[in-house]
């Protein structure tokens, strides 16, 4: 075992705070069947404690430590996505301590599939995890609660100074939104997804035979269960944004700049937006704009603008969903409608 694997292991077992890397966002661990290290989680992230967090495992083995009545479906997901940027919501097991799924009967869990997350997680499950023999990591994204997820090493010290013992380095998260959430754990009821993300409801489709239910728009129904991400405001600049149509950022970019309003101005593609004081580019693909929008959003909000302009994306084309998803509500977070 390499030392930073060995000292991180040591650390959660002592019941601190371990950033590490996954292939979606920065995840902020801890020992997840010790509830005084869940604790410090919710602490270092100004998070309310009724919100759950994902149990990471290494290993898919180890899945009925953690949640019971486990349905044909979910087994089926696991062996087509994990490791992998998706999240099964299931019946908790009776050992999972509240603190970690926010007093809710279900929990949360996935297998990321970053070498480095891959390695931390079954190193820990191989020392017994933190002395009750379950070794899972529970992990929310590494920000504070409401802001936009870290996607580097750099973001999570920026964000989290020393309230984490270590942030494992793993460089850049390819993936860099949060993974596709799906609720299978009511009974007789069909799969729900609960948070897009980058596998996509046909990819499901293609696995389970359907289409995982989509959360209907604007309030949530009664039923549905806490996810903070699907809070209206989520993944916020502290600047104020907006949402853009890509046709017209150019000249309200311009037409701002004339009002002596300095804009950040996060375009995709070849657009040329002159006005700008500051501009970040992205790629014109939902996998592109995914990987880049954390990092750019961070660098926009820090330029000291006053407004962050940013292209609306098709987020009626599936492919877009989860980042059209993000966008608005990072928008929504930061204090301004999208248009
Ligand atoms: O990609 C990801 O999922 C990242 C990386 C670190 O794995 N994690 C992440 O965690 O995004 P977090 O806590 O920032 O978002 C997890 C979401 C939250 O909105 C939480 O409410 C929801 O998952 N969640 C967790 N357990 C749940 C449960 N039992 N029922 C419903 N929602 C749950
Ligand atoms: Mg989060």
């Amino acid at each position: 075992m390499n030392a930073e694997i060995a000292a991180a292991v040591a650390l959660l077992q002592a019941g601190e705070l371990v950033a590490f890397p996954t292939e979606t966002v920065y995840g902020l661990g801890a020992d997840a069947a010790n509830p005084e290290a869940v604790a410090r989680i919710f602490a270092a992230k100004e998070r309310p404690a009724d919100h759950p967090l994902i149990v990471h495992l290494g290993d898919v083995e180890h899945l009925g430590r953690w949640a019971r009545d486990i349905p044909p479906a979910a087994q089926q997901l696991a062996a087509a996505f994990w490791p992998g940027p998706l999240t099964m919501i299931l019946p908790r097991a009776t050992a999972v301590p509240l603190a970690v799924t926010g007093g809710q009967d279900t929990v949360g869990i996935r297998i990321p599939s970053h070498p480095l997350a891959l390695e931390l997680l079954r190193a820990f499950a191989a020392r017994g995890g933190g002395g009750h023999g379950m070794g899972g990591i529970a992990a929310p994204s590494a920000n504070r609660f409401g802001r936009i997820s870290p996607t580097t090493a750099a973001h999570v010290r920026d964000e989290l100074g020393p309230a984490v013992a270590l942030v494992l380095d793993g460089g850049p998260c390819t993936v860099g939104i949060e993974s596709t959430i799906v609720d299978l754990s009511r009974p007789d009821r069909p799969p729900r997804l609960l948070r897009p993300g980058h596998i996509t409801p046909a990819q499901i489709a293609a696995v389970i035979g359907a289409e995982p239910e989509l959360p209907s728009g604007g309030s949530r129904p009664n039923d549905v269960p806490r996810v903070s991400g699907s809070l209206d405001g989520h993944y916020a600049p502290r600047t104020a944004m907006r949402l853009v149509p890509l046709a017209q950022l150019a000249a309200l970019s311009a037409d701002l700049r004339a009002r002596g309003v300095r804009c950040g101005v996060l375009v995709r593609g070849e657009l040329a937006v002159p006005a700008a004081a500051t501009l970040r580019r992205l790629p014109d693909t939902p996998d592109g704009f995914a990987h880049g929008l954390y990092t750019a959003l961070r660098e926009l909000d820090l330029s000291g603008g006053d407004l962050i302009l940013a292209a609306a994306v098709p987020g009626d084309e599936p492919a877009w969903a989860a980042v059209a998803d993000r966008l608005r509500r990072s928008a929504h977070g930061a204090g301004c409608q999208s248009t």
